[in-house]
């Protein structure tokens, strides 16, 4: 009885320091954001950037669109840490990605001249994107998520890393490269590029499928063929490509699962996007997972969920590396 009771006590005892260590290792590999860092500091940034988000919308609903894109675009270039803010003609707004594409940066402005009146110099424009990203999603009807904030802001711009964003004339093989080169993976390319359930594209960004394809003197053969006359009619070869067009035909503004529908019936309007369900590389991984966000929109939503937050985690400056911008524009001048 004693020794097994003993021998009982000593298993209970190192199953709780495997514990304990587990919980060191995995405590240690997670960044240190955390959901209320600006409890004390700022308790009202939440609200401040989502009354600032909701007033945005109203004027333009299309901004939930752009800010969702503006977080993207600051996350995969060197992190979230609001590199894409910074002005000047050598900066990332300038790469070919960004440049006559990008929006709403007069309205992080404005959320941030918001939030100095009332917390000066403490929230970073880095953290203040990504809520107004998460706020965006929520207010198009998409899921609702916590944020985990504590991200500084930069100190340079990348615009190197801003070219290679990801191009929707690229692979799939290519594309989720460049996502598992900043630790996302496949599932992530899927649900994240479901993100293209709100906003618009230019002409210039599709029109390669609509008349001589690959060289092939006829359009993408996976766009189906009133798209394919619409989308001629819309952008002509003669025009400059800065028309625009919706991403989701089905329900531009709203945050839903129409975005894979399209996919299953040739309706994307990106090679990047048809490409996930009909390319040859699709079919052993990203094809299956369209169609199930197709007929789940609950899964779509848990996954786009848990990619945001991992693509919001992408190496944050935390503690004292960077700095808090007093406008997100321009570095502080020391
Ligand atoms: C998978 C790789 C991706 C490619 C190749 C891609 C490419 C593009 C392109 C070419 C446009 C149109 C830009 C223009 O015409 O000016 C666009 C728009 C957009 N993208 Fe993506 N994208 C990708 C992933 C993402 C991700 C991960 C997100 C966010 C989570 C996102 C959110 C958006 C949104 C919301 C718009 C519409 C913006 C607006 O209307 O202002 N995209 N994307
Ligand atoms: C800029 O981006 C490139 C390409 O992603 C990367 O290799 C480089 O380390 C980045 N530079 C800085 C200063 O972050
Ligand atoms: C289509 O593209 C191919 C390859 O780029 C080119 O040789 C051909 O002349 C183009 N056709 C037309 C009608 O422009
Ligand atoms: C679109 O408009 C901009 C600014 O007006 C211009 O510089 C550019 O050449 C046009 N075309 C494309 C494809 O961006
Ligand atoms: C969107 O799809 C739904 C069904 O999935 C359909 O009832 C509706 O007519 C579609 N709307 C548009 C504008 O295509
Ligand atoms: C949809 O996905 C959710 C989340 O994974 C799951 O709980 C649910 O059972 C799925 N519904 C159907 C009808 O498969």
């Amino acid at each position: 009885m004693e020794i097994s009771s003993s021998r009982m006590k000593g298993r209970r005892f190192s199953l709780v320091m495997i514990m304990i260590i587990l919980f060191m290792i995995c405590g240690s590999t997670r960044s240190q954001l955390t959901v209320d860092f600006y409890k004390r500091s700022c308790p009202n940034v939440l609200r401040m950037v989502r009354r600032e988000v909701i007033n945005a919308l109203k004027n333009d609903m299309r901004m939930a669109a752009s800010l969702l894109r503006l977080h993207f675009h600051d996350c995969f270039v060197s992190g979230c840490d609001g590199s894409v803010l910074l002005d000047g003609s050598d900066g990332e707004q300038n790469a070919l990605p960004n440049i006559n594409s990008l929006r709403g940066l007069e309205v992080v402005d404005r959320i941030k001249a918001v939030v100095e009146n009332s917390c000066p110099g403490v929230v970073s424009c880095a953290d203040i994107l990504t809520i107004a990203a998460r706020d965006s999603v929520l207010l198009s009807g998409g899921p609702a998520w916590k944020v985990l904030l504590g991200r500084r802001d930069g100190l340079v711009a990348n615009r190197t890393g801003a070219e290679e964003l990801p191009s929707p004339f690229e692979s799939l093989d290519a594309i989720t490269k460049k996502f598992n080169d900043v630790g996302l993976d496949t599932t992530d390319v899927v649900a994240l590029s479901g993100a293209h359930t709100i906003g618009f594209a230019r002409c210039a960004m599709f029109n390669n499928r609509l008349f001589n394809f690959s060289g092939s003197d006829s359009p993408d053969p996976t766009m189906e063929s009133t798209m394919v006359s619409d989308l001629q009619a819309l952008c002509p070869l003669t025009d400059d490509g800065n028309k625009t067009t919706v991403l989701d035909r089905n329900s531009t503004d709203l945050f839903d699962n129409h975005y894979y529908k399209n996919l299953l019936n040739q309706k994307g309007l990106l090679g990047s996007d048809q490409i996930l369900f009909s390319s040859n590389e699709a079919q052993t991984t990203t094809k299956a997972l369209v169609e199930a966000y197709s007929s789940n929109v609950t899964l779509f939503f848990n996954d786009f969920v848990k990619a945001m937050i991992k693509m919001g985690n992408m190496s944050p400056l935390t503690g004292s590396n960077g700095q808090i911008r007093n406008n997100c524009g321009i570095v502080n001048s020391s």
